[in-house]
């Protein structure tokens, strides 16, 4: 299909709805279309989804303050105003809508459209009662009354985890509309001098448009309502990784058992106790409804107790003189994510389609000594790479800042890293989980240009 945007500047405004990441897709679909994109952020959305992912895939600097200037010295908003084709909100809350009725341009998404006379196409998402709320209705009026195209938000579920109207319609629908209005103009202005400056993309970012979920910390295994079985992690390294993830423009899911320190603000967390929560938490985010996993890679920091209490008693036991607890082997979280990402079942026999893109498994192993079962901890778990440390070592393993670790792969290539900060052994976790996903991509291109023509029906 020919691009139905070539040449075309676009400006993408993002609010503070919870739908925010479905705009990094909105700005690659619109890419795809051949047209040159410059992101505005409200500075509720920077909470939501951060701009590097953006900067990555337009190249273009990200607006996020209606005050500052670009680097050479244009007003950012003004350009894009100026320079656009058409303006895209997506998603655009109901504040967004509200701000924008009444010509309020505190934000750089509002100052954008009221400074410009391209057409306007806006993608509201929001909770159900807020869509249907009579200052909304009236606010989607007055949008319309102005000449802008308003999507109305689908059905569907919601943030709330209620189902209703309010879910930011199709993305596919979205670019429809924007290609709908500029089917008659011509293109506003094609000198690149007149549009946002480019940037090169930087090579910190080679995570954009990624989704990595890590585990971070230690799980406790309940023994009794009071007392656990728990182990001395504390979540520094999944945290770093997270931390590095995000800097290097992912998305990020945190599964955050129990850790000592502060949680990345840009990360989506969500909190667990024992292994049985880390499971359920990771099987929820490892759909594969649609055939994929919904994220690219999934990297278990987390300090996973291998042993928990066979039945933890239901009220808080007595001291005695002693005291026997019957233990039972907690299952393999990562080794079942694996199986489920290949198709197989629990005895290894394939079952289904393997998920869709694949995602990038990564594991952590806490040893003591030397790191001879790393290997046949790699093969068994089926992942792509674990990360072995000696937590036995000084300056490595728990609660230190600076880890030893050795990193093997699937293809049996181990690389032996020095002492180093956690930070740093996270990069070079990432380094490899950045190669092994643009290798995915091209190799699942490669499939897809290589299938045999299908015989004329
Ligand atoms: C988790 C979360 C999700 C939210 N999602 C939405 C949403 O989808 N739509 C909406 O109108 N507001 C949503 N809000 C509220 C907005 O973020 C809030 O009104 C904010 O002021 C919007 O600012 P902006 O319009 O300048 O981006 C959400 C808030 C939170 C905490």
């Amino acid at each position: 299909m020919s691009e139905r945007l070539a040449g075309r500047m676009i400006g993408l405004g993002v609010t503070g709805s919870i739908a925010a990441y479905k705009a990094v897709e909105l700005l690659r679909l619109l890419r795809s279309e051949g047209a040159d994109i410059a992101v505005m952020l409200t500075p509720a959305a920077t909470q939501f989804v951060g701009p590097l992912s953006f900067r990555a895939l337009s190249r273009h600097p990200i607006e996020t303050n209606v005050l500052d200037l670009l680097p050479d010295g244009r007003i950012g908003h003004i350009v894009i105003a100026d320079s656009a084709d058409a303006i895209v909100v997506a998603p655009a809350t109901a504040h967004w809508l509200a701000a924008m009725a009444t010509g309020l341009s505190g934000d750089v998404v509002t100052a954008t459209c009221l400074a410009s006379s391209a057409p306007v196409v806006v993608a509201p998402a929001m909770d159900g009662d807020m869509w249907t709320h009579p200052a909304t209705t009236a606010n989607v009026a007055k949008l319309r009354s102005f000449g802008y195209a308003v999507i109305d938000p689908d059905v569907g579920p919601l943030a709330s985890g209620q189902s209703g109207i309010g879910r930011l319609a199709e993305l596919p629908a979205i670019v429809d509309a924007v290609v709908a209005l500029l089917a008659d103009r011509s293109i506003r202005a094609s000198d690149p001098a007149a549009r946002p400056p480019v940037v090169a993309p930087g090579r910190d970012a080679d995570l954009a448009g990624r989704h990595v979920v890590v585990s971070a910390g230690g799980t406790r295994e309940a023994i009794d309502p009071v007392r656990y079985i728990g182990n001395r992690s504390t979540g520094k390294m999944g945290v770093a990784v997270a931390e590095a993830a995000l800097d290097r423009g992912a998305r990020v899911t945190l599964i955050a058992a129990d850790v000592e320190v502060t949680l990345p603000a840009g990360a989506t967390v969500i909190r667990v106790e024992s292994t049985a929560d880390l499971r359920g938490a990771l099987l929820r985010v490892t759909h594969g409804a649609d055939g994929s996993a919904g994220y690219d890679a999934l990297i278990m920091a987390a300090a996973v107790s291998d042993f928990r209490p066979l039945i933890p008693a239901e009220t808080k036991l007595g001291r005695t003189e002693t005291l026997t607890l019957d233990l039972e082997a907690t299952p393999d979280l990562l080794a079942e994510i694996a199986r489920i990402a290949q198709g197989l079942d629990s005895e290894g026999a394939v079952t289904r389609d393997p998920l869709q893109p694949r995602p990038i498994l990564v594991g952590f192993a806490a040893e003591t000594g030397s790191l001879d079962r790393t290997a046949e901890k790699l093969r068994r778990k089926r992942v792509d790479l674990i990360v072995a440390n000696d937590v036995a070592e000084a300056g490595s393993g728990f609660g230190t800042d600076t880890n030893r670790a050795s990193i093997l792969a699937a293809d049996g290539a181990r690389s032996d890293l020095p002492l180093q900060s956690k930070r740093a052994v996270a990069d070079a976790v990432l380094d490899r989980v950045a190669v092994a996903l643009d290798e995915r991509d091209r190799a699942a291109q490669t499939d897809a240009t290589s299938e045999p023509a299908r015989e004329p029906a």
